[in-house]
Parts: C-alpha cells; sequence; structure tokens
C-alpha cells in the first residue's frame, strides 16, 4: 500500500448537500458508510432497527453534517420503510442517494430451514430494497438524476455450499439491479450493485462461525475499504462495484471451468 492510498479520501465536491438514505445504519458497513458520506458533505439519514447504536451513530454523523438524522426502521415492514423515505423528502426536499444495506443472514442448516427463514430473508435483503428503490423512483426520474446503490454479495453470483436463502436473496437483489439499470440509466438514474467481498462484521464473522472457510487474503476487506471503494464508485459508468478482483477472476475461472469450479467451491 502506498502512502498516498491512506490518506483521507476525496470525492471532491460530488456528495456536498446530497440527500443520502442508508439502511443497516447501525453496524458494519452500513455505519461506515453513514460516517463516510456525513464527512463528505452529504445529509445522511441512517435507517436501522437497534435504537441504541443509531444514537451512537447519530452523534458522530451530527459532529460531521448537522442536518443528519437517524431512524429506527426494520425494513422487512415495507409500509414503515416506505413511511420513513417519505419523511426523508418532507424534511429535505429529495432523496439523491438509497443506499439498500441492511441485510440478514438466517444461519440455519438446511436440515432445519424453514419456508418462513427463507421469506424473511427475501423480505429484509430483497423486498425491502425493491420497496425502497420504488419508492424513490418517481421523483427521482421526474428530477432525472437519482442514485441508488444496492449491497449484494459474492454469495448471490457464486454461491457456495448451503441452504442458500442468503444466496437466493442477493441472487435476486443483483437480477433486479441490473434489469432496472438498462431502463433507468438513460433517464439519468443510476443504479449500482455492490460486491464487498468478505468482512469480519458481525455477519461475516457469524458466518465463519457456522463453517464457512476462513476467505484467502485476498478476498478479505474492511468496511473502511470498502465504504471507500463504494463512494469512489459512484458516478461511475460501471453497473457492479466489486471490492475484490480476485473475486472477478474467479467468475471468469467458473465460466471457462465450471465442473473444476464447482469442485473447488465446496471448499470456501
Ligand atoms: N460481511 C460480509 O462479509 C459481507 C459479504 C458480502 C456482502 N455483505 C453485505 O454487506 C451489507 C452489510 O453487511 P455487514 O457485513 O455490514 O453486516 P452487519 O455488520 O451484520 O450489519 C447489518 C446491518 O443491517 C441491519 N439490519 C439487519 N436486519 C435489518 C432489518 N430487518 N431492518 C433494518 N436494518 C436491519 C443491522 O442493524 P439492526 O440489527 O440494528 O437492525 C445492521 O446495521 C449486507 O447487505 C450484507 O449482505 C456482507
Amino acid at each position: 500500500m502506498t502512502h498516498a492510498s491512506r490518506r483521507p479520501p476525496t470525492y471532491g465536491d460530488r456528495y456536498v448537500d446530497q440527500v443520502a438514505v442508508v439502511t443497516g445504519a447501525s453496524a458494519g458497513l452500513g455505519a461506515q458508510l453513514c460516517l463516510d458520506l456525513a464527512r463528505a458533505g452529504a445529509i445522511v439519514i441512517g435507517l436501522a432497527r437497534n435504537e441504541e447504536r443509531l444514537d451512537e451513530l447519530r452523534a458522530k454523523l451530527q459532529d460531521a453534517s448537522p442536518p443528519s438524522q437517524t431512524v429506527v426502521c426494520d425494513v422487512a415492514d415495507t409500509d414503515a420503510l416506505r413511511a420513513a423515505l417519505a419523511a426523508v423528502v418532507t424534511a429535505h426536499g429529495r432523496i439523491d442517494i438509497l443506499v439498500n444495506n441492511a441485510a440478514q443472514d438466517p444461519g440455519i442448516r438446511l436440515a432445519e430451514i424453514t419456508e418462513a427463514d427463507f421469506r424473511r430473508t427475501l423480505d429484509v435483503n430483497f423486498f425491502a430494497p425493491v420497496a425502497a428503490t420504488l419508492s424513490v423512483l418517481p421523483s427521482m426520474l421526474a428530477r432525472g438524476a437519482g442514485i441508488i446503490v444496492n449491497v449484494s454479495s459474492d454469495g448471490g453470483r457464486l454461491p457456495g455450499p448451503g441452504p442458500g436463502a442468503y444466496p437466493s436473496s442477493k441472487a435476486a437483489l443483483s437480477a433486479f439491479s441490473e434489469s432496472t439499470s438498462f431502463r433507468l440509466r438513460p433517464r439519468g438514474v443510476r443504479i449500482y450493485v455492490v460486491y464487498p467481498a468478505f468482512m469480519p462484521t458481525a455477519l461475516g464473522v457469524g458466518a465463519l462461525q457456522r463453517g464457512l472457510r476462513k476467505p484467502p487474503r485476498l478476498m478479505v476487506r474492511s468496511v473502511k475499504s470498502v465504504s471507500r471503494t463504494i463512494l469512489a464508485g459512484i458516478g461511475g459508468s460501471s453497473l457492479e462495484i466489486s471490492a475484490s478482483k480476485l473475486i472477478d477472476a474467479a467468475m471468469v475461472f467458473r465460466f471457462l471451468m465450471p465442473r473444476l469450479f464447482a469442485r473447488g467451491r465446496k471448499y470456501w
């Protein structure tokens, strides 16, 4: 790593006075994105369920960006989610950036998982981003501008062994992002789909504790570095924002040698 790359990133005035909503703001990548957006000059509204952690975040956000706020909201309750987004528009006039980051991994073995567990996972990881996107789209399209960032997972494009609820939800989110981007980009609304690699957050560590093999170092990223990658990628022309080039290479390997890939994929 060069010395220059350790300097705080600068995004010019790209985020100054932008109204940004981030779901899953109380921890991990979402909390880091909120802080980085606020420090870059955005007005940030962070949504999550844990009120105590949101209170801590709000104090830090308001140091950097006084109008920023946090809102207690279970995104699976899409009525509450839509109401929270409407309240942001009432308070700030618009939403410029929506980051659908909240997610859960049920962490239940194939032998025990139920259809209800699948539905809950899809509610949080897929239907909530869909509901939030559909809610902000009309005004973004009317303005001919807007940014929607959907945080997916490499599990959605390279599923590993398991019951498949989490990867299925992320594959659906990636497909939703790609399909809609064709129609929305020409009209000024940019959708991005993020592949963060492995981050040692509650979600990531939980997967390791349940038996996920420790990913190689080139697939491990800190929340700080993924947040930086996302904020640098927003505004660019690529749909996908990928934190690990090694995983991008694995996609090519799977395409060229699917059977060999499947044999290896059982182990990581
Ligand atoms: N960690 C990894 O290795 C990894 C890899 C690939 C992709 N990702 C993706 O990266 C994103 C961030 O994950 P992370 O690793 O930062 O996870 P994390 O540290 O576990 O944080 C998850 C966040 O989502 C919120 N959340 C969960 N369910 C919610 C709900 N029903 N309503 C509202 N908020 C909810 C949690 O807050 P509350 O509990 O307060 O609600 C928390 O703020 C997720 O989309 C995840 O799928 C992570």
